[in-house]
């Protein structure tokens, strides 16, 4: 069982019955810790992104199953439960993965010891995370060696994963062995970057310069970026990404000028039922997100907006997806299938 006091940086912490979510919404300028007592809050707070990042959508999804086992743990409630925690987020597939793992070991137990099932499969997924952000950091690394400015989209930290993080596990790792520093993009509307990657940065005394998302092109073709690195919310079977808005531009803008543009994230994030990026779904989130900057509105409010909340890069673009079951470099259905075979691949 995970217990005791949330660590500097985790997002969320388990007692057993209860889930905490370090509200990241309110960040940077509070740090208030929220309680989730059942399925509901939990589908709620990964829908408002007090919690946020593929994997730890999976996390929560996963405690908030548990929870709603422990109160009806029979066929039915159960299966509406998974069903609402599912349909929280459509983008990043952690949050189903978890939802199907913590439903199928609970409902392959008797009645009596769902509860117990569930609360146990969904600590083993918070640990199997934990352990992932851990060695995609040493292998990001490994790769990434010799890069000194490294450019980085959204927040894929520990506020976003289990453990240290994916892409910016990597940027912790390489900072640990050599003076690099960290090109943060704010990345709009909800400014991940500048809220929650500059506040995981400082607390890790990193170098980092923040830049507005349309400054980043060109300064990559000016060649002040060695190497893109991001996370990712969904990756399908041929390679190609989901990740935060803005990403694709990054990656083409890379390929552009020659450098290497590299995805981190956990084999929780490929989803090989899909052949393509082209049948992921994107979300669409509200428009006032977009019509307001630092709580100012910006715009009319009736400006008709969009607010795709992820993009498609395709594999092409990828020189490298780095999982901690290994690398596929270049991903291609063969590479990326195989981290998921039982021997994986490197
Ligand atoms: O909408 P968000 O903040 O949940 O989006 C997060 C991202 O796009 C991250 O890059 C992704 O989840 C990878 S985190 C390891």
């Amino acid at each position: 069982m995970r217990t005791g006091e949330p660590t500097a940086t985790a997002a969320l912490a388990w007692d057993g019955r209860r889930l905490r979510l370090l509200d990241q919404t309110l960040l940077p300028a509070e740090e208030t810790w929220i309680a989730l007592d059942d399925e509901a809050d939990t589908a709620a707070a990964i829908a408002r992104l007090a919690v946020r990042g593929a994997p730890n959508i999976g996390i929560a999804a996963a405690y908030g199953l548990a929870m709603a086992i422990e109160r009806s743990p029979a066929d039915e409630p159960l299966r509406a439960a998974a069903d609402l925690l599912r349909g929280a987020r459509p983008t990043a597939v952690n949050l189903a993965w978890a939802v199907d793992r913590v439903q199928a070991a609970a409902l392959a137990a008797p009645l009596a010891q769902r509860a117990a099932v569930a609360r146990a499969e969904a600590e083993a997924i918070h640990a199997g995370e934990d352990a992932a952000s851990a060695a995609i950091a040493l292998a990001g690394a490994d790769l990434l060696a010799g890069a000194r400015r490294i450019l980085t989209h959204c927040n894929t930290g520990a506020l976003a994963c289990g453990g240290t993080g994916s892409a910016l596990a990597v940027a912790v790792e390489l900072a640990q062995r050599d003076a690099i520093t960290v090109l943060a993009c704010e990345t709009r509307p909800l400014l991940q970057g500048a809220r929650l990657t500059i506040w995981e940065l400082r607390r890790a005394g990193i170098p980092h310069e923040l830049l507005v998302d349309g400054a980043a092109a060109g300064l990559i073709r000016r060649g002040e970026v060695d190497a893109v690195i991001v996370g990712c919310d969904r990756v399908a079977a041929n390679g190609d990404v989901a990740n935060k808005v803005g990403t694709y531009a990054h990656a083409l803008a890379a390929r552009a000028a020659g450098i290497p543009f590299v995805v981190a994230g956990p084999t929780s994030t490929i989803d090989a039922s899909i052949a393509s990026g082209d049948e992921i779904a994107i979300e669409e989130r509200g428009m006032d997100e977009v019509r307001h900057a630092g709580g100012a509105l910006l715009t009319p409010a009736d400006t008709p907006c969009r607010n795709p909340a992820f993009d498609v890069t395709p594999a092409q673009l990828v020189t490298a997806l780095v999982t901690e079951r290994g690398i596929a470099a270049p991903p291609t259905t063969e590479s990326v299938t195989g981290l998921l075979s039982p021997a994986g691949s490197a």
